[in-house]
């Protein structure tokens, strides 16, 4: 079960337009551990560094719903070998 929902969720693909709908939002926060932490993604960072053709989703894999919104909590990305 669990295997068939994760093949069918491969299918999704979220462009970085689709997240930047939202996240191109200075005001978008969010509230983690007590706190109001921003959500706010500049563009510009994405999109001059060495990684402006990797998709968001490449990384946030489990934002890469068929229909926003996606979940309120996604799972910590860890990086490995970037930067
Ligand atoms: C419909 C608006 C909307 C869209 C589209 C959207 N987001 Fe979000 N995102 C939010 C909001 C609002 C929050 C703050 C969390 C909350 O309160 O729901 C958030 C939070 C996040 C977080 C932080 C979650 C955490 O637990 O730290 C990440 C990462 C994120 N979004 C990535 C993405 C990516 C990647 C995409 C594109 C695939 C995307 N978002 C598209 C509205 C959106
Ligand atoms: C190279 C991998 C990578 C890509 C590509 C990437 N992110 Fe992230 N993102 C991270 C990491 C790592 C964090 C910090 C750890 C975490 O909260 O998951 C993060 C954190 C976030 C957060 C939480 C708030 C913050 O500023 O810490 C949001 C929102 C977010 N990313 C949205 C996006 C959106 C939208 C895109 C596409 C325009 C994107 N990310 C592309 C790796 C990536």
């Amino acid at each position: 079960m669990f295997c068939t929902l994760m093949g069918i969720n491969a299918l999704y693909s979220q462009s970085n337009e689709d997240c930047m709908m939202c996240h191109e939002d200075q005001e978008l926060t969010m509230v983690k551990g007590g706190k109001t932490i921003s959500v706010f993604v500049k563009a510009s960072i994405i999109g001059k560094s060495v990684h402006k053709d990797v998709d968001c989703t490449s990384c946030h894999e489990d934002a890469n719903v068929e229909e926003f919104p996606h979940p309120e909590r996604l799972k910590v990305v860890e990086l490995i070998g970037l930067n």
